[in-house]
């Protein structure tokens, strides 16, 4: 089966298998951005089941761009945190991969200060209670981007195969991107093609830090489903462009493979599909289309068994990311491979104690996921 054989990037560091561990937020670092014992186990005995590759949680780039408690890349205090990040994904040996993110104007405010909130305009996300960021200055924007390239350097001095740029799920990447949250009319926003300008400089600034021999990947939301967000084709032109800069992999975050739908930013997940804002094809296939071999695409979203790995790698990916049948179940690679997707625990056990002790899931990642109701099965 293609899903157990490996796969060679561009740059020529390979997978074992095709099976990554999607990033995965625990919100539990130290305050200062070192990642917690805790989280380090969280991450170890998943990646020990023998994942072809780990992708890290998100890691912030600029303080104020934080949106939980997580690990950061800031300077070379961060750089013994992210080793021993990077010695933790390793533990069956396969690639580590560092993604790293700002949250823009869905930074937390609790974390950095209200006034400290910054994005492309002063526009406020749909969450509920969101607060009005300011808009950045094209200075600020130039630091952010420096901030990318810089956490990109600290990943490849901490050891890391590569990085992975959050350009998903409506954090500071995606927002440049989205006519719904930039509304500058200067060189990052006005136009679709000067909407790429900040995910492009972004790409090309982790690129020129990590050299040509380590990953460069950059994840997407296909598109928006709110009105007036950005198109499904302007998505692919987006990837057109990312595959010209030598990237090694474009992932596609869907919360579902199969559904053609994003991620949407009201959060509720099982909420009504308009039909009519859903692509015939899946978005997996026509980013492969336009890819068209030049960098791989990896798939996410509800894949809870190899068949799933198998039908979204017939859709036109090379690679999986598995992020909630990982949380729920740590030896879910082991049993697949095995053949013993019987056993696969299918939920989180009632107890929130055995949670964080039996599935070694930090107790705030355990807050932080039955804080949605739904999002995560439960026994
Ligand atoms: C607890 C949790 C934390 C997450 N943190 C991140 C993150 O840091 N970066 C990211 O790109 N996606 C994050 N995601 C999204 C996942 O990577 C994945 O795309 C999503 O959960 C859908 O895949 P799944 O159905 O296999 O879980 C997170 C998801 C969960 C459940």
């Amino acid at each position: 089966m293609v899903v157990w054989s490996p796969f060679r990037f561009n740059s020529g560091r390979e997978m074992a298998n095709r099976f990554a561990i999607a990033p995965l937020t625990t919100d539990s670092s130290h305050d200062d951005g070192t990642a917690t014992e805790d989280e380090l186990e969280f991450v170890r005995r998943r990646a020990a089941s023998g994942f072809g590759a780990t992708i890290s949680s998100a890691t912030y780039v600029e303080q104020d761009g934080r949106s939980w408690q997580g690990t950061g890349a800031t300077h070379d205090g961060h750089l013994s945190s992210l080793r021993r990040l990077a010695e933790a994904m390793r533990a069956a040996g396969g690639l580590a991969i560092l993604q790293i993110y700002d949250g823009g104007r869905i930074a937390k405010p609790e974390l950095i200060g209200e006034q400290c909130l910054r994005a492309p305009s002063a526009v406020a996300s749909l969450r509920p209670g969101a607060k009005t960021p300011r808009a950045m200055t094209t200075d600020e924007i130039g630091n952010l981007i420096a901030s990318f390239r810089d956490a990109a350097s600290l990943a490849r001095r901490a050891g890391f195969d590569g990085v992975e740029v959050h350009g998903a799920n409506h954090y500071a990447v995606h927002q440049f991107f989205s006519p719904r949250a930039n509304h500058r009319v200067d060189h990052w926003g006005g136009t679709l093609s000067r909407r790429m300008n900040f995910p492009l400089a972004v790409a090309q600034a982790v690129r020129d830090a990590l050299g040509p021999k380590l990953i460069a990947g950059f994840r997407v939301t296909p598109f928006e489903a709110e009105p007036d967000g950005y198109t499904l084709e302007d998505a692919k032109l987006l990837c057109h462009e990312l595959a010209r800069l030598d990237i090694d992999y474009i992932s596609v975050s869907l919360d579902d493979y199969r559904k053609s739908r994003p991620m949407r930013e009201t959060r509720v997940y099982d909420g009504p599909v308009e039909e009519s804002n859903a692509p015939a094809e899946s978005p997996i296939t026509e980013f492969a289309r336009v890819i068209a071999g030049r960098c791989a695409v990896m798939a996410s979203g509800g894949i809870k068994t190899c068949m799933d790995a198998e039908a979204a790698i017939k859709m036109g990916a090379d690679l999986v990311a598995v992020g909630r049948a990982v949380v729920v179940d740590p030896e879910w690679l082991s049993k697949v491979r095995s053949k013993s997707e019987a056993s696969i625990l299918a939920g989180l056990p009632k107890d929130e104690r055995e949670i964080a002790n039996d599935l070694s899931i930090p107790p705030r990642m355990v807050e932080y996921l039955l804080s949605r109701p739904g999002w995560i099965p439960r026994l």
